[in-house]
């Protein structure tokens, strides 16, 4: 839903307290830009050249007024003018034309753009910009294509003034943009949904500047009129040279009855200077600090040049919490030796234990997440027998802060139910990507995050039941078609249109099987119109299975009350009471997509499929007389089959594809495998030893995405100078999108940093490298390499295939690192290639990256269609035999 303007405002504190003595200070911040009478002014040019509409491909949605906007296919690139040399190589000319699908009379000139509500003051300006393509006859291709056919792309150029005597260091803000250039040099990111959380950082020497920013058209800004117009606002803020604490971004829980929630506290931290910081210590200041029990979460955090990271610290705190508290961040500069301080003042909410509750706990990923609770307070649960009780979990709509008024209320009405009512975040309002693999991870962290605030709040109240759950949310499902992408080779779109499948419910239905679905669509709904609640209750029931279909008739996508009706209500309560009921039927079918996030059915869990290029099968019969199972299987290369906290009993023996098999119950730690060898037979193993660098198993599994299956933060390594800045993008962006921390080890570091990288920390690691300065892999046996005469990759019982360096060419492809980790490796084989292959480090969903790319310098015009080769790599770390090779 459209809940844009919740997004919390955002704005760095400078607040900056010198330890050394004046006369030190002086001599350090002596420049120019830091005297508060010689501010330099910032100035967006009035003027601006605007060259389209060019088609783009989307993943549409229906209702003008609340649509989002979302252009997956820009990731690829997708640049028509990029065929030409790209618009940094178009000169306006008035008289000029330029073929376009979508132009009137199939062509497009430049035109002039005034700039109303123009800003330019001291150290900050800001520009908006307004403009269409009114020649276009939008009514009739809307009539055709529908509204993907309102969605394109133009690129307007304009200037930035920097008056004063020295360079300014200038955060650039670009709500809505995914790219831009400065001066000719590429920024690929921006802040595609407005988060504000990581503007680009850039040191501006005084003088002019080009900027070039690349436009989508954004639906949600000025509704799906026949007109379709940009409406986009660019600012620049000078910034100061030192570490910047953002005040905002602070995460703290609330107190609740006296007590801290949870332990753990971050706040963003940005490296306004063009040199490494490392964080060393955090203190308590004021007249509470005796009570404080505090500490960094890392012992020293190291922060590359205009990088960003969250600082992530425990707090404990004796005696009655204040409403406010202060703190001190010590920081060197480089290797200077000397600490500098950076202060942060954070409020305290204190909260009743009856009223929606913010707690926080770790992200798998390292950082501090948060979620908000509502502990079950109704007595009459918990007289009697005893019993733990499960847990409702409502999923936040597209752009909704779980802080925020309209998901803290969501469940009012039901609350009294006998239950525990959880708001995930999924880390962001976006809920990192639309609650997959990085937002799920978060849901999981969430849930287990209660036992800790039980412990933390002394609860004494009903127990929980941390693995029952009735799901609820509103809007932010997968129902999005792709349309209006670049042509391809058949079976490249095979590869790509697999790596988008891995969450198409509509062919996972049978997976619904056992689960009680209650389906309820407002009938008037222009956002996300009922049809695909529809065509998901007409695909359950082809399958055999039900789902109650509700479809009210004059309700749109939100009303108060929305997740409280008394349909929705009745379900609740019944499935709360009666969560432990078999509800599986007796013949049932499990459907596996290769990404694997799929939890148990019938205690079955899949680990390993033969292939990822099809999805795996297993169809069940249980014969409930003779306890058998008869198990047929497809695609399916090891699994297992656990009982504990299984609602349905388990058989005493089973029938796998035809063979008589004891029935063997896994546990967490101690499984017994089923597996197939390659003449079809199945055997029963212990054997654990599998789960080593030659086999993908675990958190390796699925797409590119899986990269974000991270324990622990991700580490950035850049092997060359020409890459550092790349790498420095990788880390904004992950941080932008996901609010993900990474570790920056550059080539120019001048810090030694914590660990060379490999296996120094538990997380994942991405590479980015140039020419043939990539680190050979972990796995001897792993088919790409690289060297000075290009890239090779090797497909089993085929002759390698191999791709000359040429100016443009770049790859990025998982490797498996020990310890379940990944690796993704970018490569280029000049810079550009690089830039090209980093556009697809996860950003945007929908994009769908496989395991692995070649990208051809055309895909810059050409998108996905431009790509030499993209597929999978199977269970054994080759590549799979559906992947494209061209
Ligand atoms: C645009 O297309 C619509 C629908 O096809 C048509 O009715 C209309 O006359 C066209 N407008 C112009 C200005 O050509
Ligand atoms: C930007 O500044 C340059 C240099 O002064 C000038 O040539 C150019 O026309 C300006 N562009 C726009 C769009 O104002
Ligand atoms: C353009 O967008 C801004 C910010 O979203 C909004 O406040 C403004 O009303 C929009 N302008 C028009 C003409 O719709
Ligand atoms: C408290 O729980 C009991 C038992 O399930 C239920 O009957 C009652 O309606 C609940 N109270 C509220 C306020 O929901
Ligand atoms: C389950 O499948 C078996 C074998 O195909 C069939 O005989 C039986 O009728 C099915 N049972 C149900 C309840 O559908
Ligand atoms: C990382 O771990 C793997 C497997 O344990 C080992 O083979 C490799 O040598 C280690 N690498 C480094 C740099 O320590």
């Amino acid at each position: 839903m459209a809940g844009t303007s919740l997004l919390a405002l955002f704005f760095f504190l400078a607040l900056f307290k010198p330890l050394l003595p004046t006369a030190q200070l002086a001599k350090q911040f002596s420049s120019p830009l830091h005297d508060q009478w010689n501010m330099p002014t910032l100035s967006l040019s009035q003027e601006w050249h605007i060259l389209g509409p060019f088609e783009i491909g989307t993943r549409d949605r229906s209702d003008p007024d609340l649509l989002l906007p979302l252009h997956p296919e820009a990731v690829w690139g997708a640049d028509p003018l990029e065929a030409h040399g790209g618009f940094r190589a178009m000169q306006y000319a008035p008289e000029a034309t330029f073929p376009t699908a979508i132009g009137d009379a199939g062509l497009c000139r430049w035109t002039v753009l005034l700039t109303g509500d123009r800003i330019a003051t001291d150290g900050f300006t800001k520009a908006t910009l307004r403009f269409g393509f009114p020649k276009v006859n939008w009514t009739f291709r809307r009539s055709i294509y529908g509204w993907s056919g309102l969605q394109y792309q133009a690129w307007a150029r304009g200037n930035v003034t920097v008056s004063g005597t020295g360079p300014v260091t200038s955060a650039i803000y670009t709500d809505g943009i995914l790219e831009f250039r400065v001066d000719g040099q590429l920024y690929f990111g921006g802040d595609f949904y407005s988060y504000r959380r990581a503007p680009l950082i850039l040191d501006l020497e005084p003088g002019i500047h080009t900027l070039e920013l690349r436009f989508f058209y954004d639906i949600r800004a000025l509704g799906g009129s026949d007109n379709p117009q940009i409406n986009s606002t660019v600012e620049l803020k000078q910034i100061s040279s030192r570490l910047n604490i953002d005040r905002a971004s602070v995460l703290i829980p609330d107190v609740v009855e006296g007590k801290l929630a949870s332990p753990y506290v971050s706040v963003n931290a940005q490296n306004g200077m063009n040199k490494v910081v490392r964080v060393v210590w955090l203190k308590p200041v004021g007249e509470n600090k005796a009570h404080f029990d505090l500490a960094l979460l890392d012992d020293s955090i190291t922060i590359a040049p205009y990088q960003y990271r969250p600082l992530a610290f425990k707090l404990g705190f004796s005696g009655r919490i204040p409403a406010q508290l202060s703190f001190e961040i010590g920081y060197e500069i480089g290797l200077e030796g000397q600490i500098q301080i950076a202060e942060l003042v954070v409020d305290v909410k204190h909260r009743s234990m009856s009223e929606a509750q913010k707690f926080t706990f770790l992200h798998p990923s390292g950082i501090v997440s948060y979620a908000i609770l509502r502990p079950p307070l109704n007595t009459s649960c918990h007289t009697g027998e005893k019993r733990n009780l499960p847990l409702v979990i409502g999923l936040h709509g597209a752009g909704l802060e779980a802080d925020g008024d309209i998901v803290r209320h969501m469940l009012d009405g039901v609350y009294g139910l006998c239950a525990w009512i959880l708001f995930p975040t999924g880390v962001t309002s976006w809920s990192g990507d639309d609650w997959h693999t990085w937002g799920f991870a978060d849901v999981q962290a969430a849930v287990s995050g209660i036992r800790d605030w039980t412990k933390a709040m002394s609860w004494k109240g009903a127990g929980i039941s941390l693995s029952e759950w009735v799901v609820v949310g509103h809007s932010n499902g997968d129902y999005v078609p792709f349309t209006i992408w670049r042509d391809a080779d058949a079976s490249l779109t095979a590869v790509l249109e697999s790596a988008r499948r891995n969450f198409k419910h509509e062919l996972l239905t049978k997976n619904f099987a056992g689960i009680p679905i209650f389906q309820q669509h407002g009938a008037k709904d222009d956002n996300v119109p009922a049809y695909h609640s529809r065509l998901m209750h007409q695909l359950t029931w082809e399958d055999g299975l039900t789902s109650h279909y509700l479809e009210i008739p004059q309700a749109g996508h939100w009303f108060d009350g929305v997740l409280t009706t008394d349909p929705l209500t009745e379900f609740y309560r019944h499935y709360t009471e009666d969560i432990l009921h078999d509800t599986l039927p007796n013949n049932f079918s499990i459907v596996i997509p290769s990404s694997m996030d799929m939890g148990s059915k019938g205690g079955i869990l899949v680990d390993q499929l033969w292939t990822p290029d099809i999805y795996g099968r297993i169809k069940v019969t249980r014969d409930k007389e003779e306890h058998t199972w008869r198990i047929k299987t497809r695609n399916i290369r090891r699994f297992h089959i656990k009982t504990k906290g299984v609602r349905c009993a388990h058989p005493t023996k089973i029938s796998l594809d035809g063979s008589e098999l004891v029935f063997t119950s896994s546990n967490d730690d101690d499984i017994a495998w089923y597996v197939q060898n390659a003449a079809g037979y199945w055997a029963i193993s212990r054997d654990d030893g599998w789960r080593g660098l030659s086999e993908r198993y675990g958190r390796q599994l699925g797409a590119m995405d899986a990269i974000l299956r991270t324990q622990g933060h991700l580490t950035i390594i850049s092997r060359s100078i020409v890459g550092d800045t790349v790498a420095l993008q990788i880390s904004r962006n992950l941080f932008q999108y996901f609010a993900a921390d990474c570790e920056l080890i550059t080539a120019v570091s001048t810090l030694p940093v914590s660990g060379s990288g490999s296996n120094s920390t538990l997380g994942n690691t991405i590479v980015v490298a140039i020419g043939d300065k990539l680190d050979h892999p972990q796995l001897p046996t792993f088919p790409i390499s690289v060297s000075n005469k290009g890239l090779k990759l090797n497909k089993p019982s085929r002759t390698a295939v191999e791709y000359e360096p040429e100016p443009g060419l770049g790859a990025v492809f998982l490797r498996p690192l020990a310890g379940e980790r990944l690796e993704l490796v970018i490569w280029g084989a000049d810079l550009e290639g690089l830039q090209q292959a980093a556009r697809l480090v996860p950003t945007l969903t929908g994009a769908g990256q496989p395991d692995f790319v070649v990208l051809s310098p055309s895909c810059r015009w050409k998108g996905g269609g431009g790509v030499y080769a993209a597929g999978f790599f199977d269970f054994s770390w080759q590549i799979s035999s559906g992947s494209y090779l061209s």
